[in-house]
Protein backbone atom coordinates (compact mmCIF):
# COMPACT_ATOMS: atom_id res chain seq x y z
CA UNK A 1 0.00 0.00 0.00
CA UNK A 2 1.47 3.13 -0.98
CA UNK A 3 2.02 6.13 1.80
CA UNK A 4 -0.87 8.69 1.64
CA UNK A 5 -0.02 12.31 2.82
CA UNK A 6 -1.84 15.44 3.61
CA UNK A 7 -1.31 18.95 1.64
CA UNK A 8 -3.86 21.59 1.33
CA UNK A 9 -6.57 19.71 2.18
CA UNK A 10 -5.96 17.06 -0.49
CA UNK A 11 -4.82 13.36 0.62
CA UNK A 12 -1.94 11.91 -1.88
CA UNK A 13 0.43 9.34 -2.28
CA UNK A 14 3.32 10.85 -0.71
CA UNK A 15 5.94 10.04 -3.60
CA UNK A 16 3.74 12.87 -5.50
CA UNK A 17 3.49 15.06 -2.15
CA UNK A 18 5.20 18.39 -3.66
CA UNK A 19 5.86 22.08 -2.58
CA UNK A 20 6.13 24.97 -4.32
CA UNK A 21 10.31 26.27 -4.68
CA UNK A 22 8.69 29.72 -3.51
CA UNK A 23 7.50 28.11 -0.26
CA UNK A 24 8.84 30.71 2.32
CA UNK A 25 10.35 27.35 4.26
CA UNK A 26 12.67 27.26 1.81
CA UNK A 27 14.27 30.22 1.90
CA UNK A 28 13.74 31.60 5.84
CA UNK A 29 12.26 28.53 7.55
CA UNK A 30 9.42 30.82 8.12
CA UNK A 31 6.98 27.16 9.04
CA UNK A 32 6.25 25.48 12.30
CA UNK A 33 5.93 21.62 13.04
CA UNK A 34 4.52 19.11 15.64
CA UNK A 35 5.68 15.76 15.99
CA UNK A 36 2.93 13.70 17.99
CA UNK A 37 3.13 9.93 19.18
CA UNK A 38 -0.01 7.84 17.86
CA UNK A 39 -0.72 4.81 19.59
CA UNK A 40 -4.03 2.57 19.10
CA UNK A 41 -5.14 4.92 16.12
CA UNK A 42 -5.01 7.59 18.37
CA UNK A 43 -3.05 10.74 19.25
CA UNK A 44 -1.11 10.41 21.93
CA UNK A 45 -1.84 14.00 24.43
CA UNK A 46 -3.42 15.43 20.98
CA UNK A 47 -5.00 18.67 22.48
CA UNK A 48 -2.01 19.58 23.65
CA UNK A 49 0.01 19.15 20.91
CA UNK A 50 -2.48 21.24 18.87
CA UNK A 51 -2.59 23.76 21.04
CA UNK A 52 1.48 24.22 20.99
CA UNK A 53 1.12 24.44 17.01
CA UNK A 54 -1.57 26.86 17.74
CA UNK A 55 0.64 28.95 20.16
CA UNK A 56 4.01 28.87 17.63
CA UNK A 57 1.67 30.26 14.75
CA UNK A 58 0.81 32.58 17.22
CA UNK A 59 3.94 33.97 17.59
CA UNK A 60 4.97 34.01 13.92
CA UNK A 61 2.28 35.72 13.15
CA UNK A 62 1.34 32.86 10.21
CA UNK A 63 -2.35 32.73 9.78
CA UNK A 64 -3.96 29.03 9.50
CA UNK A 65 -6.94 28.54 7.62
CA UNK A 66 -8.42 25.54 9.34
CA UNK A 67 -9.51 25.08 12.76
CA UNK A 68 -8.03 22.63 15.28
CA UNK A 69 -11.11 20.36 15.07
CA UNK A 70 -10.30 20.12 11.08
CA UNK A 71 -6.92 19.47 12.08
CA UNK A 72 -7.75 16.80 14.11
CA UNK A 73 -10.23 15.30 11.19
CA UNK A 74 -7.14 15.43 8.89
CA UNK A 75 -4.99 13.85 11.09
CA UNK A 76 -7.32 10.90 11.73
CA UNK A 77 -8.32 10.07 8.24
CA UNK A 78 -4.47 10.34 7.40
CA UNK A 79 -4.31 7.22 10.44
CA UNK A 80 -7.37 5.67 9.16
CA UNK A 81 -6.06 5.91 5.58
CA UNK A 82 -2.63 4.56 6.07
CA UNK A 83 -4.14 2.23 8.62
CA UNK A 84 -1.66 3.01 11.48
CA UNK A 85 -1.61 1.67 15.11
CA UNK A 86 1.42 2.68 16.44
CA UNK A 87 3.21 5.64 14.68
CA UNK A 88 4.42 9.47 14.82
CA UNK A 89 2.60 12.13 13.12
CA UNK A 90 4.10 15.11 11.17
CA UNK A 91 2.62 18.58 11.13
CA UNK A 92 4.29 21.22 9.49
CA UNK A 93 2.54 24.67 8.52
CA UNK A 94 4.77 27.22 6.95
CA UNK A 95 3.39 30.80 6.14
CA UNK A 96 2.72 30.08 2.72
CA UNK A 97 4.31 30.58 -1.16
CA UNK A 98 5.34 33.86 -2.01
CA UNK A 99 8.27 35.56 -4.32
CA UNK A 100 11.52 36.29 -1.74
CA UNK A 101 11.00 39.12 0.44
CA UNK A 102 11.98 40.13 3.57
CA UNK A 103 8.71 41.19 4.44
CA UNK A 104 6.01 39.30 5.57
CA UNK A 105 3.42 38.98 2.56
CA UNK A 106 0.05 40.10 3.03
CA UNK A 107 -3.17 37.41 1.93
CA UNK A 108 -0.86 34.77 1.79
CA UNK A 109 -2.49 31.06 2.13
CA UNK A 110 -0.70 28.73 4.67
CA UNK A 111 0.98 25.27 2.94
CA UNK A 112 -0.50 22.94 5.13
CA UNK A 113 1.35 19.04 5.34
CA UNK A 114 0.76 16.21 7.26
CA UNK A 115 2.93 12.70 6.80
CA UNK A 116 2.57 9.60 9.49
CA UNK A 117 4.83 6.75 9.68
CA UNK A 118 5.27 3.55 11.51
CA UNK A 119 6.61 3.47 15.32
CA UNK A 120 8.01 0.91 17.96
CA UNK A 121 7.24 1.81 21.10
CA UNK A 122 10.64 1.94 23.19
CA UNK A 123 11.02 -0.81 25.42
CA UNK A 124 12.22 -0.92 28.92
CA UNK A 125 15.61 -3.14 27.90
CA UNK A 126 16.73 0.44 26.10
CA UNK A 127 17.26 1.60 29.54
CA UNK A 128 20.33 -0.91 29.86
CA UNK A 129 22.16 0.56 27.37
CA UNK A 130 24.67 3.10 27.74
CA UNK A 131 23.97 6.86 26.43
CA UNK A 132 26.77 8.81 25.88
CA UNK A 133 26.86 12.61 25.32
CA UNK A 134 28.99 15.58 24.98
CA UNK A 135 27.95 19.38 25.90
CA UNK A 136 28.49 22.53 23.98
CA UNK A 137 26.79 26.04 23.84
CA UNK A 138 23.23 26.68 23.38
CA UNK A 139 24.00 29.17 20.22
CA UNK A 140 20.47 29.15 19.24
CA UNK A 141 17.81 32.02 18.79
CA UNK A 142 16.13 33.47 21.61
CA UNK A 143 12.63 31.69 20.53
CA UNK A 144 13.32 27.88 21.68
CA UNK A 145 9.94 28.04 23.09
CA UNK A 146 8.30 28.51 19.36
CA UNK A 147 8.84 24.75 17.61
CA UNK A 148 10.21 26.18 14.59
CA UNK A 149 11.60 24.04 11.56
CA UNK A 150 15.09 26.08 11.56
CA UNK A 151 16.47 22.99 13.04
CA UNK A 152 20.01 23.22 11.92
CA UNK A 153 21.94 23.94 15.01
CA UNK A 154 20.06 20.75 16.79
CA UNK A 155 20.69 18.70 13.36
CA UNK A 156 24.35 19.97 13.16
CA UNK A 157 25.12 19.06 16.90
CA UNK A 158 23.21 15.28 16.30
CA UNK A 159 25.72 14.89 13.88
CA UNK A 160 28.83 16.31 16.08
CA UNK A 161 27.43 13.73 19.33
CA UNK A 162 27.75 10.90 16.26
CA UNK A 163 31.12 11.74 14.99
CA UNK A 164 32.59 11.78 18.60
CA UNK A 165 30.96 8.34 18.97
CA UNK A 166 27.90 10.05 21.20
CA UNK A 167 23.97 10.16 21.15
CA UNK A 168 23.46 13.97 22.07
CA UNK A 169 24.57 17.24 23.01
CA UNK A 170 23.44 18.71 26.34
CA UNK A 171 23.06 22.08 25.30
CA UNK A 172 24.48 25.07 27.60
CA UNK A 173 24.08 28.74 27.79
CA UNK A 174 25.58 31.10 29.85
CA UNK A 175 26.66 27.16 31.79
CA UNK A 176 23.00 26.91 32.17
CA UNK A 177 21.53 23.60 30.98
CA UNK A 178 18.49 24.08 28.74
CA UNK A 179 17.87 21.01 26.35
CA UNK A 180 19.45 18.68 24.34
CA UNK A 181 19.23 18.55 20.27
CA UNK A 182 15.28 17.65 20.74
CA UNK A 183 14.37 17.00 23.83
CA UNK A 184 13.92 18.34 27.62
CA UNK A 185 16.38 17.56 29.83
CA UNK A 186 15.57 16.85 33.77
CA UNK A 187 18.04 16.02 36.69
CA UNK A 188 17.67 14.23 40.01
CA UNK A 189 19.01 15.40 42.97
CA UNK A 190 18.45 14.13 46.66
CA UNK A 191 15.11 12.71 45.74
CA UNK A 192 14.30 15.57 43.48
CA UNK A 193 13.29 15.98 40.36
CA UNK A 194 14.73 19.28 38.22
CA UNK A 195 14.03 20.63 35.06
CA UNK A 196 14.61 24.05 33.28
CA UNK A 197 11.46 26.48 33.92
CA UNK A 198 9.25 27.03 30.96
CA UNK A 199 10.76 30.48 29.06
CA UNK A 200 11.86 31.24 25.57
CA UNK A 201 14.79 29.32 26.33
CA UNK A 202 13.28 26.03 25.55
CA UNK A 203 10.24 24.24 24.33
CA UNK A 204 7.60 23.46 26.11
CA UNK A 205 7.79 19.67 25.55
CA UNK A 206 4.57 18.10 26.24
CA UNK A 207 6.55 14.83 27.20
CA UNK A 208 8.35 16.83 29.74
CA UNK A 209 4.58 17.83 30.90
CA UNK A 210 3.27 14.60 31.24
CA UNK A 211 6.15 13.15 33.12
CA UNK A 212 5.80 16.10 35.64
CA UNK A 213 1.85 15.06 36.52
CA UNK A 214 3.05 11.62 36.20
CA UNK A 215 5.53 12.65 39.22
CA UNK A 216 2.76 12.78 41.42
CA UNK A 217 2.15 8.76 41.54
CA UNK A 218 5.81 8.36 42.67
CA UNK A 219 7.18 9.75 45.77
CA UNK A 220 9.13 12.73 44.13
CA UNK A 221 8.99 16.76 44.04
CA UNK A 222 10.10 18.73 41.25
CA UNK A 223 11.36 21.78 41.26
CA UNK A 224 11.49 23.83 37.83
CA UNK A 225 14.30 25.95 37.55
CA UNK A 226 17.89 26.65 36.32
CA UNK A 227 20.35 24.78 37.28
CA UNK A 228 24.17 24.57 36.17
CA UNK A 229 26.43 22.83 34.32
CA UNK A 230 28.75 21.41 37.59
CA UNK A 231 25.19 20.74 39.20
CA UNK A 232 24.33 18.20 36.19
CA UNK A 233 27.67 16.75 36.71
CA UNK A 234 27.15 15.84 40.54
CA UNK A 235 23.08 14.73 39.72
CA UNK A 236 22.09 11.33 41.36
CA UNK A 237 20.43 10.95 37.75
CA UNK A 238 19.86 12.74 34.46
CA UNK A 239 17.36 11.70 31.74
CA UNK A 240 16.19 13.48 28.59
CA UNK A 241 12.34 13.52 27.20
CA UNK A 242 10.37 13.66 24.33
CA UNK A 243 7.48 12.67 21.91
CA UNK A 244 9.98 9.82 20.12
CA UNK A 245 12.42 8.67 22.84
CA UNK A 246 9.78 9.18 25.51
CA UNK A 247 12.37 8.80 28.73
CA UNK A 248 15.91 8.51 27.85
CA UNK A 249 18.80 7.80 30.94
CA UNK A 250 22.14 10.12 30.14
CA UNK A 251 24.68 7.97 31.93
CA UNK A 252 28.10 10.14 29.90
CA UNK A 253 28.72 13.59 29.93
CA UNK A 254 31.71 14.91 28.21
CA UNK A 255 33.30 11.36 29.28
CA UNK A 256 32.63 11.66 32.64
CA UNK A 257 30.09 8.95 34.76
CA UNK A 258 26.83 9.93 35.93
CA UNK A 259 27.00 9.14 39.54
CA UNK A 260 27.92 5.53 39.07
CA UNK A 261 27.12 4.87 35.01
CA UNK A 262 23.97 2.95 35.47
CA UNK A 263 20.23 4.45 34.84
CA UNK A 264 18.60 5.47 38.29
CA UNK A 265 15.76 4.67 40.12
CA UNK A 266 13.23 7.73 38.90
CA UNK A 267 14.38 7.70 35.24
CA UNK A 268 13.11 3.73 35.25
CA UNK A 269 10.10 4.66 37.15
CA UNK A 270 9.17 7.85 35.05
CA UNK A 271 9.98 5.49 31.80
CA UNK A 272 7.33 2.33 32.91
CA UNK A 273 4.53 5.04 33.83
CA UNK A 274 4.39 7.18 31.11
CA UNK A 275 4.90 3.92 28.91
CA UNK A 276 1.77 2.44 31.00
CA UNK A 277 -0.03 5.97 30.07
CA UNK A 278 0.56 5.55 26.54
CA UNK A 279 -0.20 1.93 26.49
CA UNK A 280 -3.43 2.88 28.65
CA UNK A 281 -4.55 5.83 26.06
N1 LIG B 1 11.47 17.23 19.16
N2 LIG B 1 13.11 20.32 22.85
C1 LIG B 1 13.36 20.33 21.54
C2 LIG B 1 14.37 21.28 21.00
C3 LIG B 1 12.67 19.45 20.67
O1 LIG B 1 12.93 19.46 19.36
C4 LIG B 1 11.72 18.55 21.23
C5 LIG B 1 10.94 17.59 20.38
C6 LIG B 1 11.51 18.57 22.62
C7 LIG B 1 10.52 17.66 23.30
O2 LIG B 1 9.19 18.02 23.00
P1 LIG B 1 8.02 16.92 23.02
O3 LIG B 1 8.10 16.25 24.33
O4 LIG B 1 6.79 17.72 22.86
O5 LIG B 1 8.28 15.96 21.89
C8 LIG B 1 12.22 19.48 23.39
C9 LIG B 1 10.70 16.43 18.24
C10 LIG B 1 10.35 15.08 18.79
C11 LIG B 1 11.40 16.37 16.90
O6 LIG B 1 11.82 17.42 16.45
O7 LIG B 1 11.47 15.31 16.28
Amino acid sequence: MAKISFLNGEFIEHSKAMVHIDDRAMQFADSIYEVTLVHNNKLIDGELHWQRLINSLEKMKIRINYTVKQLDDFAQQLIRQNDIVTGSLYVQITRGVAPRNQLLPENIKPTVIMTISEFKLPVAEILDKAVKTISQPDIRWQMCDVKSTGLLIGSLYKQKAADANCDDVIMLRDNVVTECCFSNIFIVKNQQLITHPLDNHILAGITRHRIIELTKQIDIKVIERKFKFDELLEADEVFSSSTTTFVRPIHIVDNQMIKDGATGRVTRELFNSYLKFVQST
